[in-house]
């Protein structure tokens, strides 16, 4: 049977044009202090070709579709100290590659698969030092030419191909994720549990004993790592958009937001849920929650092939805005209606991020968030709040397997132009969709959102 890995192979081969040669190293290992390391995470665009989680690997691909990989040799004592690898002689067996050598070989060896060749491809700006490297095993083959040896003449960027594969998520990929999804789901339910049980209970609730409920339940369904680290924000933390979990009391009365999502078989997810801390919304809490909740079933509705990448955003803006003329943060004598809002950005100080990114291998994935090939169509234009020249280029159309956030919020900070009562409320409200056929497969939802929902699942 091919593996996906090897199908992924072949069909990358086939973009790379006579004599082309695709270069794919694997990510490196960092040193945290003397003999610790932080935890190995491999390259995904390796993984993606391989499967393979070893360190120290690079992967070499032809356009006749003949692949090489470079990898630990095995080595008895150094296995004893870092467990088993796979090595060059087990390899082609077991990942279905032409050939393998060592990765001390990888001087030796390279140039002569690049002897004759046209292009060499590999991931710019992605390595530190490849760049380096492929010039070393250019300046190699480069010493043969008198002997009548012929030296790659061009380079070109393996993202512009890795990307577009990997933006569309095959059924393997999908099913990954869904798995991932409900792991993270079922985590932040137990999160949202423990903080209305021990608040009840007249504990002495801390951010982190959330993060713990996170963490604990991510590995005890075999996820290796969470995709980012863990936003456990309580009360006004939540106004900072990259808080992390940290030692603040996690306060009755008040609202937490956690944006967590675990990796799994290197695949991200990626959730968040804002939620009362003792299991019930306040009036102001439920009013800007409900807000929140409508741009993002707003945003939802706007995700389906055929539509673009935007459309999710610019759904979610409306009712946004709509809802902050409702409840007075911005006031209808200054803005006379929705469109003015949107035309000048009087959202921005209450919503300053995008609706949407990619998923999929990395939380923020790979892809182009404009269409591809398609020209700008009008001239650049100065942003209204910041001055920024802004390219018009219309972004991408949605097709099924592309997977994206849909994660509108709201952040108040105390101002004498908004109502008190939702000074230092910050909501973010964050689910995983596949794009379909007809419109999209939130593969995040067993953790509820509806105000009753979260309510009834706190109570028990
Ligand atoms: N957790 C990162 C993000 O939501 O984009
Ligand atoms: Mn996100
Ligand atoms: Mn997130």
């Amino acid at each position: 049977m091919t593996s996906i890995y090897s199908q992924r192979r072949a069909a990358l081969a086939a973009q790379l044009g006579h004599g082309g040669v695709a270069i794919i190293p694997t990510a490196p290992e960092r040193a945290r202090n003397r003999d610790s390391d932080f935890p190995y995470r491999h390259d995904s665009y390796f993984y993606y070709l391989t499967g393979f989680t070893e360190p120290n690997a690079y992967l070499v691909i032809a356009a006749n579709g003949h692949s090489t990989l470079f990898c630990q040799p095995k080595d008895l004592e150094r296995e004893i100290w870092d467990g088993i690898r796979l090595g060059p002689e087990a390899a082609p067996a077991v990942l279905g590659v032409t050939q393998a050598h060592s990765v001390g070989e990888l001087n030796k060896e390279l140039p002569k698969l690049l002897e004759n060749q046209t292009t060499v491809w590999f991931p710019f700006a992605t390595h530190e030092a490849l760049t380096a490297q492929v010039d070393g095993w250019l300046t190699q083959v480069r010493a043969r030419v008198r002997m009548g040896v012929s030296c790659p003449s061009s380079q070109q960027d393996l993202c512009t191909l890795l990307d577009e594969m990997r933006l569309v998520k095959d059924a393997h990929e999908q099913d990954t994720m869904r798995r991932a999804a409900r792991i993270s789901a079922h985590a932040h339910v137990r999160a949202m549990q423990t903080s209305a049980r021990m608040l009840r209970a007249g504990q002495d609730v801390r951010e982190y004993h959330l993060e713990a409920e996170l963490l604990h339940e991510f590995r005890l369904h075999g996820s290796q790592f969470p995709a980012y680290t863990s936003i456990v924000a309580a009360g006004a933390n939540a106004c900072v958009l990259h808080y992390r979990a940290d030692v603040a009391p996690v306060r009755d009365g008040e609202l937490v937001l956690i944006d967590a999502g675990c990796e799994l078989d290197g695949y991200a997810s990626d959730i968040t849920r804002t939620f009362p801390a003792n299991g019930k919304f306040s009036s102001p809490q439920k009013d800007l929650y409900q807000v929140v909740l409508a741009a993002q079933h707003a945003s939802a509705a706007a995700t389906k092939t055929g539509a673009r990448f935007n459309d999710p955003h610019e759904a979610a803006l409306r009712v946004l805005s709509q809802g902050l003329l409702d409840l007075g943060l911005l006031t209808q004598a200054k803005h006379s209606s929705v469109d003015d809002v949107l035309e000048k950005k009087a959202y921005f100080p209450f919503y300053m991020h995008r609706t949407s990114h990619w998923l999929g291998m990395d939380v923020h994935d790979c892809g182009s968030y404009v269409e591809p090939g398609v020209a700008n169509t009008a001239p650049a234009k100065a942003d209204p709040l910041t001055g920024v020249m802004v390219q018009a280029r219309p972004s991408r159309v949605l097709h099924p397997g592309m997977v994206l956030t849909l994660e509108p919020g709201l952040y108040v900070r105390p101002s004498e132009d908004v109502p008190e009562a939702f000074w230092h409320i910050g909501i973010r409200i964050e689910d995983d969709a596949i794009v379909t056929a007809t419109g999209c497969e939130l593969i995040t939802r067993d953790v509820p959102v509806e105000v009753a929902d979260i309510e009834s699942l706190m109570a028990k």
